[in-house]
């Protein structure tokens, strides 16, 4: 069956989301080091940015590096971090032609210099590109977010800029890492895993949930048509009643 043709593009979910989790075990399963899957796992994101940009999804975001895998063994975060440097100088050029924007969430000030340095001139040299926006979180947390948002507000109150009772739900969406990009419309989790992990917690209050038990380095085209498939069939009520139009009056 081929699945790309089973889509409705006028139904695309804008915002794709993506826990890439289970190279570990995928390296495993080959009676190799973790690092191995690690490696494998870019070719998936390859993949899945290419179809992302073909069918037309507007905003693609990975969840690359939690702020709790820093407790990893070091071989293993240095590794990692190195793998993510070359992968950004890597992709960038091919990213450019194509339109891709790329930017990052998560505590950036954390990653070693010369990653950071690398992503900001990745971010640059892409930063007028809108055929597709990629965002990578790295040294990201929903809670380390939220706790930080909290923070700029809080700041903002002290300085007098705004009164306590006037902070609303746009105040918050503002002072969050993603207060540029929409709440995601499709969480997709690889692994067979079935938590968040710490990931986009208020974002995802209506995002619809897609498990697989793929492994990140198996995950292909084949299998983010299949989620947005699964996603289409699916009815979104927001809380309303299904096909009820909106009532204006407390909407
Ligand atoms: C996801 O794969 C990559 C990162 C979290 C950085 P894992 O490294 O978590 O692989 P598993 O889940 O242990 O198999
Ligand atoms: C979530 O995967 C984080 C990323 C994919 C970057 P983890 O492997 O760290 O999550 P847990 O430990 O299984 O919850
Ligand atoms: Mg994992």
């Amino acid at each position: 069956m081929d699945l790309k043709q089973h889509i409705n593009k006028n139904k695309l979910p804008r915002h794709v989301a993506l826990i890439m989790d289970g190279n570990g075990r995928w390296a495993k399963q080959r009676g190799q080091e973790r690092i191995f899957g690690h490696e494998n796992g870019i070719e998936a994101v390859r993949d899945t940015v290419k179809a992302a940009a073909e069918i037309g999804i507007k905003y693609l975001t990975f969840f690359a590096f939690s702020t709790e895998n820093w407790c990893r063994p070091l071989r293993e975060v240095e590794t990692l971090m190195d793998l993510l440097t070359r992968a950004i100088v890597n992709e960038t050029p091919e990213l450019n032609e194509n339109g891709v924007r790329l930017q990052a969430i998560g505590d950036l000030e954390s990653l070693p210099l010369n990653c950071r340095e690398i992503l900001r001139e990745a971010m640059e040299l892409t930063a007028k590109n809108d055929k597709l926006i990629v965002t990578v979180a790295l040294s990201y947390s929903a809670r380390w977010e939220i706790v930080n948002a909290v923070q700029k507000i809080a700041q903002k109150v002290a300085d007098r800029i705004i009164s306590p009772d006037a902070i609303d739900e746009t105040t918050f969406i503002n002072a969050l890492e993603t207060a540029k990009i929409p709440d995601p419309d499709l969480l997709i989790r690889t692994s067979g895993e079935l938590r968040v992990s710490n990931f986009m917690l208020w974002q995802i209050a209506y995002t619809e949930l897609y498990f697989t038990p793929v492994y990140w380095p198996d995950f292909r085209r084949r299998h983010l048509y299949q989620a947005i498939v699964d996603f289409q069939r699916r009815e979104r009520r927001f809380g309303n009643v299904e096909t009820h139009p909106v009532n204006t009056k407390n909407a």
